[in-house]
């Protein structure tokens, strides 16, 4: 695991895009794992900006999302797809067809039966064999909450967890509430990788800024690994690099951190 700290944010999001560009570059046809929430937003304008003053290329790339809400449909302005296609995906050379990102919508389910309906199931064991169909992950990019969370795993999620649907903890549907008209509007299930699966990513890229995310950061690089802290994982893993700002990486101590 290498952590790299930088100045600030914008340092951080730079070098995240140097990172994948260089990947694209190497290898054109690249499996990249993407993330939605506002740390990765910095990272994708500076992707827009490779694609559009460099050339670099997202026509044989194929991206795969690592979660999204199940009831809303992809229009949404708070569903995970019209997030990617705003943030990035309008802005660069990507094919629509070679664009994953969970799906929400499963025609008039109720959401009782979300937990256990066939159709839910079996996306999301059709995601997992689509991934490995297109030769697994090159690179996953990740960002952590505050509780160090991955994707949506939250803590307690088991380390072997594979692409599933989860009910949102309260805490979380409560955070998301400022984005929706009343707390009853704010999705409950998610459809997300596990952390299995995001372990199966041949590199690991996670960001984070900001002191809210410094003990997650120091829970996930230094502390034991657990499923209380699901980032934790990414210790086992022999290609995970941590990019940071000085704030997040705050709590560290020396011997872990290294300076970009
Ligand atoms: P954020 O979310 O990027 O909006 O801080 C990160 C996460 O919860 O994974």
């Amino acid at each position: 695991m290498l952590v790299v700290v930088h100045e600030d944010y914008d340092a951080m999001s730079k070098k995240g895009a140097e990172i994948i560009a260089s990947r694209i570059r190497r290898k054109p046809n690249l499996v990249l794992g993407l993330a939605t929430g506002s740390t990765p937003l910095g990272l994708y304008k500076e992707l827009i900006k490779l694609h559009k003053n460099e050339g670099l290329d997202f026509s044989k790339v194929t991206t795969f999302n690592l979660d999204e809400y199940v009831g809303l449909p992809p229009e949404h302005d708070q569903s995970y797809h019209f997030f990617m296609w705003e943030n990035l995906f309008k802005h660069i050379n990507i094919e629509r067809s070679h664009v994953h990102v969970p799906q929400g919508m499963y025609g008039d389910l109720k959401i009782s039966s979300f937990e256990t309906d066939p159709k839910i199931q079996q996306f999301c064991s059709w995601y997992e064999d689509e991934m490995l169909r297109y030769g697994g992950l090159d690179i996953q990019v990740l960002g952590i909450g505050g509780n160090g969370h991955i994707a949506f795993n939250e803590p307690g999620s088991s380390l072997g967890s594979r692409t599933r649907i989860k009910t949102l903890t309260e805490k979380t549907v409560k955070d998301n509430a400022r984005f929706f008209k009343t707390v009853n509007d704010v999705p409950r299930y998610a459809i997300t990788m596990g952390i299995g699966t995001i372990m199966e990513a041949k590199e690991l890229l996670l960001l984070a800024n900001g002191d809210g995310k410094a003990d997650a950061v120091k829970a996930a690089v230094e502390g034991p690994i657990t499923a209380m802290c699901p980032a934790s994982a990414l210790q086992l893993h022999r290609k995970a690099i941590i990019l940071t700002d000085k704030k997040a990486a705050g709590k560290l101590s020396a011997e872990f951190v290294t300076y970009g």
